[in-house]
């Protein structure tokens, strides 16, 4: 399984990036569903789309796969540029949300369609039939039809016949947005494993931003047509770029804040009638703000901490208790600043059984990030 693309039969380099987007753009009359997106992923690489509703993410994998046509702009797939080639040409194949298997062909007959596009013979197509069964964990549903399987069983023998033609890249749309919460969980984790076992580039799209979290090694973070951010999931979880990532990704604190003064490595912030000294390389933003400029301080409820003593230089809010809710081992406490800034925070049970009504949040400088406070976004979480 974990041969090498065949370079020579689909004239790909595995040198190359997978997959490398320049300046996509697809517009649905005057609608841009993609605006403008530039993306290069490595081989090998689990990257996924994540956005709301309507950002583009569809039209984005579909161009990829040739199934909508670019306005401008190029597809590059392990050097080749695929832009313009018909979409069975291409070297990748796509899974879908509702699975879409040939219902009057068998399981096997479903994983054979694409190796017999490409004119494969008879007994190399058997064998891949069999390797991707048991790559899938279903070595003896080939002679099924897949009305006769579960949901689950389904979308693998869907991932099985998207893999069997030994795609470069294998785009997902969704795939399991049709599943209960328990076989989703259980599905993420096998379609992750399946990933790392053929070393195939896979292009995940998702609007759930846990599922993006815990599979994925790169994140683009999608909204209205362009991607906003890419890196790896701390990376965004931790230095979110803007505020729209910010509060996308995780659970987040949203802290107005004006700057009133920079120096070299620190930067002095109004916030709640008091000034907040914080490094400057907490900006998350590629430009340094200057004075005057509205922001918004983003912390985690995991970083905030209650306390009456903290330590020298703590960001300090002093808030009331609204409500509680206990998570296990941790309570997740709703609270209102003085300021009327409303604040999570998550905290160990045992801090919190000491809590007073009126109590100060306090965060180290080190854990907050600074982004530019943007139209439109919330400000409180
Ligand atoms: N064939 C089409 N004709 C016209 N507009 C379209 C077409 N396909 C998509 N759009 C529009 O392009 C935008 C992006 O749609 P797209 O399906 O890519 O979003 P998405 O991120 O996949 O959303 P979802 O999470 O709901 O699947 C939307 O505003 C949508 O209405
Ligand atoms: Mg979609």
């Amino acid at each position: 399984m974990n041969k090498p693309v065949r370079a020579k039969d689909l004239n790909v380099s595995q040198s190359q990036p997978a997959i490398e987007i320049r300046n996509l753009v697809k517009l649905y009359g005057d609608h841009a569903a993609v605006d403008d997106v530039s993306l290069n992923v490595d081989m090998g690489v689990f990257v996924t789309l994540l956005g709301p509703s309507g950002c583009g993410k569809s039209t984005l994998l579909r161009s990829i796969a040739g199934f909508a046509k670019p306005t401008r702009g190029a597809v590059i797939v392990g050097g080749r540029d695929i832009t313009h080639e018909l979409p069975y040409r291409r070297p990748v194949s796509m899974v879908f949300q509702d699975y879409a298997l040939f219902p009057h062909m068998t399981v096997r007959q479903n994983i054979a369609f694409g190796c017999e596009m490409k004119g494969q013979t008879k007994a190399a197509i058997a064998e891949r039939c069999r390797q991707m069964l048991e790559l899938i964990h279903l070595p003896d549903v080939g002679d099924r039809y897949p009305a006769h399987l579960s949901g689950g069983q389904q979308q693998r023998i869907a991932l099985a016949r998207a893999l069997a033609p030994d795609p470069v890249l294998l785009l997902l749309d969704e795939p399991l947005g049709a599943l209960d919460l328990k076989l989703r969980r259980r599905m993420q984790q096998e379609l992750k494993q399946i990933q790392r076992r053929t070393g195939k580039t896979f292009v995940f799209v998702t609007h759930d931003q846990e599922e993006a979290m815990s599979m994925s090694d790169r994140i683009a973070v999608m909204r209205d047509g362009r991607i906003e951010q890419i890196g790896a999931p701390e990376q965004i979880y931790r230095n979110p770029a803007t505020a729209f990532v910010a509060g996308f990704i995780g659970d987040a604190n949203m802290i107005e804040a004006r700057v009133a003064a920079t120096d070299r490595d620190m930067l002095t912030l109004h916030v709640a009638g008091q000034n907040w000294r914080v490094p400057a390389a907490r900006v998350t933003a590629e430009t340094t703000p200057e004075v005057g400029a509205s922001m918004v301080v983003v912390v985690r409820p995991e970083d905030m901490r209650i306390a009456d003593h903290g330590r020298e230089g703590d960001l300090v809010l002093t808030a009331r208790l609204d409500d509680r809710t206990f998570l296990g081992g941790r309570v997740r406490l709703a609270l209102t600043s003085n300021e009327g800034l409303s604040l999570v925070a998550e905290v160990r049970q045992q801090d919190f059984a000491q809590l007073a009504e009126r109590v100060e949040m306090r965060c180290s400088p080190a854990d907050v990030a600074i982004v530019a406070a943007a139209e439109g976004n919330r400000t409180n979480p």
